[in-house]
């Protein structure tokens, strides 16, 4: 959607301070002045669909507490950039190092719990499914299972639906591809569909990081990559120590490789490329 320097001043001077405030207040994302534009684009096809005269109406039913607007307005603010096997240092760490480490610690309980937070359009949850499986042959006898929560409800529906096609799968090797997919090829574009082995081991759930978390429990592995960096400190904070109340020591967390806690949290030491221990 174009945007003129008349429609962007006026948009700047009116209403985007209302619109980046409601964003930080339902997302926890703190948007930067340089983000003007952005904004404008992403909601105007919105608010003309919604019939509305300007921002200023669209703010009013977000400040009403429509539950569904509000939804929608996630969904449209979050980035939702993933593929898989994205940053594969970190698979790599799972597969060479952390995954045998827990074979050996959870021999009797055979019990690991792995989360991936905001894990957008289920690419990062697939890709520790396709790892967990490889590393454990015997996973039957193993009480496995993988957490996997977003915001953003259409990235959750592309998640269940489990189909892959184009940059996402830039990174699979055709090996993987053709262990772990079910693939058709059309025009020269490789439609994949996920085998019901790896979506066995995936729960998908609709979780707002900035809310209460509705489970108590512990996870040996918790994956938050590029999520914080939208986050200001003292949110990536209050984050961090509520990821530190579910893991105990020794469990780890993994994080982008833009993102740095090692300032804002003693709870973890670092013991890989963006990779922390938990104290
Ligand atoms: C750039 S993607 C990262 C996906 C994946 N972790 C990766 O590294 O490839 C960031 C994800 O964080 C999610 N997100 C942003 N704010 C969130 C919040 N408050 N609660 C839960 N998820 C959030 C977005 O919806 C988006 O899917």
């Amino acid at each position: 959607m174009e945007i003129n320097t008349q429609q962007k001043q006026e948009f700047e001077s009116k209403h985007f301070d209302s619109l980046r405030r409601l964003v930080t207040k339902h997302t926890g994302i703190k948007l930067a002045d340089s983000k003007v534009e952005m904004v404008y684009r992403r909601f105007a096809p919105r608010i003309k669909k919604l019939g509305l005269d300007d921002f200023g109406e669209y703010c009013k039913i977000l400040k009403s507490d429509d539950y569904e607007e509000i939804t929608r307005f996630s969904n449209i603010i979050t980035t939702n950039h993933t593929s898989f096997f994205r940053e594969n240092h970190h698979f790599e760490y799972l597969s060479n190092t952390r995954l045998p480490e827990l074979k050996k610690k959870k021999s009797k309980s055979r019990r690991i719990r792995i989360w991936s937070a905001g894990c957008s359009s289920g690419e990062e949850a697939y890709s520790i499914a396709m790892v967990l499986l490889e590393s454990i042959p015997d996973i039957d006898c193993w009480d496995v299972k993988i957490l996997a929560t977003d915001i953003n409800t259409d990235c959750l529906k592309k998640c269940e639906q489990a189909i892959y096609s184009g940059k996402s799968l830039e990174n699979i090797s055709r090996l993987r591809l053709k262990r772990w997919f079910q693939c058709e090829e059309k025009n020269g574009r490789i439609r994949a569909q996920v085998r019901p082995e790896l979506q066995s081991l995936i729960t998908f759930k609709a979780l707002n990081l900035m809310e209460e978390w509705p489970f108590s429990g512990q996870f040996d592995v918790i994956l938050c990559r590029n999520v914080m960096i939208y986050f200001d400190k003292t949110t990536q904070k209050k984050l961090i120590d509520k990821f530190s109340r579910h893991q105990k020591t020794g469990d780890t967390l993994i994080i982008g490789h833009s993102e740095n806690i090692s300032m804002i949290s003693d709870d973890y030491s670092i013991c890989g490329q963006t990779t922390y221990c938990r104290n």
